[in-house]
């Protein structure tokens, strides 16, 4: 299904970036139950009264796979109503967490095998909770270890920057949240409904992502030339900027950094003078007003502002240079196509400073030393 050559692509990132449509319906499909209403997770031995009784929550990973857990977190919270802490699994292994009965923990990992997130798995155990894994790779130690395995299908991943299996473990996160929801009665069948039905929509919505890059490319060549830049969103916008970070810093070795739009104020503002560049992601309607005027307000102190937004919001254009569209998907929906044009700058980036896309200077695949 999906190979391990390159296919014709001049990089493995490059091709696992345009994997993504087709991982996302993979996904989904194996989830979405026969007759379309509701969400299955087969693999997982929850009964519906262990879902009823789910107290909290704690996800640990790291990397793009805690960036996956911090979405997962948004779907968990606000569909299903279970609290959530989203840990990195560094941290998480020594902090000797409270897990009190009625704690599930999640662990997140492309591979599998991450030290970390697998010393948390074995925390978590120790300490009694029931551990769900999250991986992309067949007999990992992690799915021998946990209790209940979801598989992303998201096909091997080569290059060191994880792309396509983050796509997956996002699609999860909001399917697994529906799946809680729906066991929990939390989610009515409209609403219900109305995702799933968006949730069927995203591999053409992706596919029309993939095809429009000619701006990326030529910010990407501005960017070359840099030696910071800066991401910033709300919420869910938050955490796909967290992730266009990683990707920027990770493949081309430009300093990047994430800022909660409203912690701005807080500190980070006195680093924003004239040109300095600005990634903006805004897809979340009932922000749009808000980040209007916050990025006006950087605009105003002279960065240079380029937006992710979803369509519809064509305002945006008033308050900055640069703006990308995605289509109009559910506001869960957003980050899945969001982080693609985040993915292709930095990708672009690294290309038009003639770097080792697929193979960054001093990081493995799989980390397996803490
Ligand atoms: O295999 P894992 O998902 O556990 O790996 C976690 C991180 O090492 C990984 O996501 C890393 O941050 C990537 N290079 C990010 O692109």
């Amino acid at each position: 299904m999906y190979s391990i050559e390159k296919d014709g692509y001049v990089h493995f990132m490059l091709k696992e970036i345009h994997e993504q449509p087709q991982v996302l319906q993979d996904t989904m499909s194996a989830r979405i139950s026969a007759g379309g209403a509701g969400v299955v997770f087969n693999e997982v031995s929850l009964s519906l009264e262990e879902i009823k009784n789910i107290k909290k929550i704690h996800i640990a990973a790291c990397g793009t796979a805690y960036h996956a857990g911090l979405a997962g977190k948004n779907y968990i919270e606000r569909l299903a109503r279970i609290p959530v802490e989203v840990e990195i699994a560094s941290e998480f292994r020594y902090r000797r967490p409270i897990l009190e009965p009625g704690t599930l923990v999640m662990v997140i990992s492309q591979s599998g095998e991450t030290a970390d997130t697998l010393a948390a798995l074995r925390e978590a155990k120790n300490l009694g909770a029931r551990v769900i894994a999250v991986t992309n790779v067949m007999d990992s130690t992690m799915s021998r270890e946990a209790d209940d395995v979801i598989y992303t299908v998201a096909g091997p991943e080569i290059a060191i920057a994880s792309t396509k299996a983050y796509a997956a473990q996002l699609m999860i996160m909001v399917l697994f949240a529906l799946y809680l929801a729906a066991g929990r009665s939390a989610i009515g069948s409209e609403e219900m409904q109305e995702i799933l039905s968006e949730i069927k929509e995203l591999t053409t919505k992706a596919r029309r992502v993939l095809m429009d890059t000619g701006e990326l490319k030529k910010l990407a060549g501005e960017f070359a030339g840099r030696g910071d830049v800066f991401f910033t969103g709300r919420c869910l916008d938050y955490a796909v900027a967290m992730e266009g970070t990683l990707k920027l810093k990770e493949t081309t070795y430009i300093h990047a950094e994430a800022i909660a739009t409203g912690e701005m104020r807080h500190g980070p503002m006195a680093l924003i003078e004239k040109n300095v560049p600005i990634v903006a992601v805004a897809t979340q309607e009932n922000l749009l007003e808000t980040m209007a005027g916050n990025i006006q307000e950087l605009t105003n102190r002279g960065a240079s502002v380029a937006i992710v937004a979803m369509e519809g919001f064509e305002e945006l254009e008033k308050v900055a240079g640069r703006v990308f569209y995605i289509p109009k998907t559910h506001p869960f929906l957003a980050p899945l196509l969001a982080v693609i044009p985040l993915q292709f700058l930095a990708y672009y980036t690294a290309v038009a400073k003639g770097l080792d896309v697929d193979q960054p200077r001093n990081l493995t695949k799989s980390v397996s030393a803490e």
